[in-house]
């Protein structure tokens, strides 16, 4: 029979050997939380209700687990991972005919594919407890796992092992499912006499063999899915792992990724068909890239909406911005957050936009700052335009409306409006509305000294 399951996701620990101000399990990777990857991974297994165990910076570790739906339970005092389970045993108190998925919370490479057959091994045997293993090559810093011919089995952690012990490849992988009732019976049972003089969780598995219950190991052959993350080498390495994950998935989704070992995309970002991502980009958060787009190399975009066939030309940063289709930008563009380019648009060399709209069609060639501005469609910016938005104390608002021409060289000083159609000279200081269909133009006139630069010569001599 199909029992409920509830996850419970150990979380209180410091992780002294991540050597953080931070709790480690709120470092991020590709743009989630090590503590978010396992909730989501938890989340779409179905299970009935999400825990979360509390400690250390708790009140951020709550925030986090919100994000995902789970209520936190505390442990005040981290006296190891038996312990922390046992801080649960109230919001559990109700549900001892329930199974219980207890989850370290440092295992971000997890995949719900490969939890799935370990619940309904689980449940097929009817066991008490079932808990996960594998076999490594490499098993420094796991648990062992020990399956003496008669008697129960049992986790030796490595500070406790034998040298003999360690030579054992298969290991713990902190994942655990068991009968809630059965589990609290054997808790607190558990003692605090080993090395670290914490209550491991890993005795749970002795001690409820030697009370009878029906323990089960489930061995697992998803190795690289089990770095519990320590120290920041482990934590690289994960990040590594994860990066090709996502890259992979791209790829056979019809993306075109001609460099995985210089792309980074943060695990949120999604791309449409036929875009080509080139060497040295790195996408982060949320965003979106639709069909057909090239972003070319060293592009650095965070978290963008970006339409179909849009062309990001080499160098170019852009941060919580739009873009709709087909636009063109770059090369050497920043856009900074609340930018808005409509289709069709060309934003170009060392150009500079914030909180603008820039309409359909509308160009920005080369050397430009425009800064909450509105710009209506079929607008030309000449180059070295920039709109004074700033007068030391407030921000004011920039208006160009539609086939507006600004001639090269101009300062629009906010708050201004240039009528529709009109023109503005170049080299033009601009601080009164314009005019649609005028000319503003507001130059000192050209004036000529002739045979000047002949006399001064003579002079000199
Ligand atoms: C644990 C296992 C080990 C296993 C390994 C797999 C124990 C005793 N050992 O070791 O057998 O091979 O995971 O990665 O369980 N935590 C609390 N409260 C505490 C202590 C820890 O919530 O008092 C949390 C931590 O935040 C962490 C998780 O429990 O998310 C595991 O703790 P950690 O110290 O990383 O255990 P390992 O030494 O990796
Ligand atoms: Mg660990």
């Amino acid at each position: 029979m199909k029992r409920e399951f509830i996850g419970l996701i150990l979380a209180a620990g410091k992780g002294t050997r991540f050597k953080s101000d931070r709790i480690k399990l709120l470092h991020p990777l590709l743009g989630r939380t090590m503590l978010g990857m396992v909730l989501d991974c938890i989340k779409k297994l179905g299970p009935q209700k999400m825990l979360v165990v509390v400690g250390h910076q708790q009140e951020d570790v709550v925030q986090e687990a919100a994000l995902y739906g789970a209520k936190p339970v505390v442990q005040a005092k981290q006296l190891g991972t038996g312990h922390a389970v046992l801080s649960a045993k109230k919001a559990l108190a109700s549900d001892g005919e329930k199974d219980v998925l207890v989850v370290n919370g440092d295992l971000p490479l997890l995949r719900p594919e490969t939890l799935r057959p370990f619940l309904n091994v689980h449940r097929k045997q009817g066991n008490s407890l079932t808990f996960f293993s594998a076999e490594l090559p490499d098993p420094t810093g796991f648990g062992r796992l020990i399956q003496p011919e008669s008697g129960p089995m049992r986790i030796v952690e490595e500070k406790d092992a034998t040298p003999r012990q360690r030579k054992i490849r298969e290991v713990n992988a902190g994942i655990y499912l068991a009968k809630v009732k059965d589990l609290f019976q054997a808790l607190p049972r558990l003692s605090n006499k080993n090395k670290k003089g914490e209550y491991y969780l890993t005795d749970i598995i002795e001690v409820m063999g030697e009370l009878g219950k029906k323990v089960g190991v489930y061995k697992s052959s998803q190795t690289d899915e089990l770095i519990g993350v320590n120290d920041r080498f482990e934590m690289a390495q994960a990040l590594s792992e994860l990066r090709m994950r996502k890259i992979k998935e791209l790829c056979l989704q019809g993306v075109t990724i001609q460099d995985p070992a210089t792309t980074w995309i943060d695990w949120d970002v999604r791309i449409a068909r036929e875009s080509t991502i080139h060497p040295y980009v790195v996408i982060e958060g949320d965003t979106k890239i639709g069909a057909n787009c090239s972003i070319l190399p060293f592009v650095h975009i965070i978290s963008c909406t970006i339409g179909r066939e849009c062309r990001i030309l080499t160098s170019t940063m852009i941060e919580e911005s739009i873009l709709e289709n087909r636009v063109q930008v770059g090369p050497f563009t920043h856009f900074r957050p609340g930018t808005v380019i409509r289709s069709g648009a060309k934003v170009g060399n060392f150009v500079e936009m914030k909180k603008t709209v820039f309409g359909r069609g509308s160009k920005a060639g080369h050397l430009s700052y425009i800064g909450d501005a509105e710009v209506a469609d079929d607008v030309n910016i000449g180059a070295g335009t920039i709109t004074c938005n700033y007068d030391g104390v407030q921000k004011y608002k920039t208006i160009i409306e539609r086939g507006v021409f600004i001639g090269s060289g101009t300062e629009l000083v906010a708050p201004v409006r240039i009528g529709r159609e009109a023109y503005v000279g170049a080299g033009s200081t601009i601080t009164k509305d314009v005019s649609p269909n005028a000319l503003a133009i507001s130059r000192v006139r050209q004036s000529e000294k002739p045979g000047w630069a002949k006399k001064r010569a003579r002079k000199k001599k």
